[in-house]
C-alpha cells in the first residue's frame, strides 16, 4: 500500500501514490517486460488496464509504445480511479478512466489488448476477458497470477477449484504453474472460437506473467485444445514427460508410482520473434533494469528452443541420485558434449533444460 503524498518513477512515467491505492515497486520488472512485450507485438492496439490501481501499468504501456492507439483505465475502487485520472493528466496521457467491475466493463466494451492484474488468481476474470474479444479476429490477453502456492501445489483443492487442474509440488513446480494457468486460458478461450497461445511467459519471485495471442477460428481453437495434456513425474528418479493422456501408472525408468499434474498446456511458452523484438526495444528504452532484462530475455530465448517438459534442478538431481552437485557449466558441457541441447532456464538459477532423454541425462549428469 502506498503512502500519501509520495511519488514513484518507472520507465517513462512518474506517478503520484495515495494511501489506500495499491502500488508495489517490486512489480517494476514485470511492468517493464509487459510494456516491452506490448511494444514488440506491433499493430495499433486499443488497450484496457482492467485493474489499474494507480494506473502505472497502462500509463507506461501508452507512454513507452507508439502502437497504443487508445487506453482505458478501470478499477472498482473510486480512490484508485481518481488517482489514475490524476496520474494520466500529469503524464499527459489521454485516456478513459472508469470506476467499474472489470468483468462488467469487459462485457460492454471491446479492446485489442486486455490487461488483467488482479490480487491473486486471474481465473474469475478470464471468461469475460475472452468474451470481450467477440467481434475481433485477433487480440492479446495479458494476465498476472500471484497465487503461486495454489499453482505450485501447496493448496491442491484450490488449484482444482480455480484452474480445474491437478498441481504438482516438485522441483519444476513453477513450470507446472505457468502451464496450468495457460491451460485454463486456452480452455476458457476455446468456446469463443479463439485459439490462445503464449507469446511471453515470466516466472519471477511471487508471481507469473503471461501474454497470449488470441486468434479467431474454430479449427484453431480445436488445435489449441490438442496442446493440453498431463505432466507425469517420478518422485524417486525425477523422470518426467508430458502426454496427451495420463496412461502410465509406473515410472518407465525405476517402476516407482508416477504422479500427475494437469490438464495443462504442453506447447511453446514464448514466441521467438516477440522475444527478439523485446530485446531490441529494451536496448532503446533505457530502463533502470535494462541489463537484468537483457540477461533474462536471452535466457528465455535459448530455453525456448528446447521443448521437453520440465527443467532439471542440479541440486535435486544430486540429492535423488546420491551423486555430487555438478556445477552448471560442467552439466551443460557434459550434455552438449554428448550431442544434446542444454540451456539454463529463467525459472530457476540452479536448473537447466535439455533435449537429452531422462536415462541419458542421468548417465551424464546424475553421478
Ligand atoms: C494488484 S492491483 C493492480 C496493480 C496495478 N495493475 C499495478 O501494476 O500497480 C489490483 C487492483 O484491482 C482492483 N480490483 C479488484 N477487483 C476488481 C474488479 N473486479 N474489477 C476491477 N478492479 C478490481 C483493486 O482495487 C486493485 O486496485
Ligand atoms: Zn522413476
Amino acid at each position: 500500500m502506498a503512502l500519501k503524498g509520495t511519488k514513484a518513477g518507472e520507465g517513462q512515467a512518474i506517478i503520484s501514490l495515495r494511501e489506500g491505492v495499491f502500488y508495489n515497486p517490486e512489480m517494476e520488472l514485470c511492468r517493464d517486460l509487459s510494456s516491452l512485450c506490448l511494444g514488440a507485438i506491433g499493430g495499433k492496439l486499443s488497450v484496457v488496464d482492467a485493474m489499474c490501481a494507480s494506473g502505472i501499468r497502462g500509463l507506461r504501456y501508452r507512454k513507452e509504445n507508439r502502437n497504443v492507439k487508445s487506453l482505458a483505465l478501470v478499477d472498482t475502487s473510486s480512490r484508485a480511479v481518481s488517482l489514475a485520472r490524476r496520474n494520466a493528466k500529469s503524464n499527459k496521457v489521454k485516456c478513459r478512466c472508469a470506476r467499474a467491475d472489470a468483468c462488467e466493463f469487459l462485457r460492454r466494451n471491446e479492446f485489442d489488448f486486455v490487461e488483467l492484474d488482479p490480487f491473486g488468481s486471474p481465473a474469475p476474470y478470464l471468461h469475460d476477458a475472452a468474451y470481450s474479444f467477440r467481434t475481433k479476429k485477433a487480440g492479446y490477453l495479458s494476465v498476472t497470477a500471484t497465487d503461486m502456492a495454489v499453482l505450485c501445489g501447496a493448496h491442491y483443492a484450490a488449484c482444482m477449484k480455480n484452474y480445474g487442474a491437478l498441481p504438482l509440488d516438485n522441483e519444476f513446480c513453477h513450470e507446472n504453474a505457468v502451464r496450468i494457468l495457460a491451460g485454463k486460458v486456452v480452455l476458457t478461450c476455446a468456446p469463443f472460437n479463439f485459439a490462445a497461445s503464449p507469446v511471453f511467459t515470466l516466472s519471477h519471485r511471487h508471481y507469473v506473467k503471461m501474454v497470449f495471442r488470441l486468434e479467431w477460428g474454430s479449427q484453431g481453437a480445436v488445435e489449441a485444445i490438442k496442446k493440453l495434456g498431463f505432466a507425469a513425474y517420478c518422485p524417486q528418479c525425477c523422470f518426467r514427460e508430458a502426454a496427451r493422456i495420463a496412461n502410465k501408472e509406473k515410472c518407465p525408468h525405476c517402476s516407482h508410482q508416477l504422479q500427475y499434474a494437469g490438464p495443462l498446456y504442453t506447447g511453446l511458452l514464448w514466441d521467438e520473434p516477440v522475444l527478439k523484438a523485446m530485446l531490441a526495444l529494451n536496448a532503446e528504452q533505457g530502463f533502470r533494469r535494462a541489463a537484468q532484462i537483457e540477461k533474462l530475455l536471452r535466457t528465455q530465448l535459448s530455453e525456448s528452443k528446447i521443448t521437453q517438459y520440465g527443467y532439471y534442478d542440479l541440486h535435486v538431481i544430486a540429492k535423488k541420485t546420491g551423486g555430487t552437485i555438478k556445477s552448471m557449466d560442467a552439466a551443460l558441457a557434459a550434455l552438449r558434449g554428448a550431442g544434446f541441447a542444454a540451456e539454463r532456464t529463467h525459472f530457476c538459477p540452479t536448473a537447466l533444460r535439455t533435449s537429452a532423454p531422462h536415462e541419458k541425462f542421468l548417465g551424464l549428469v546424475g553421478k
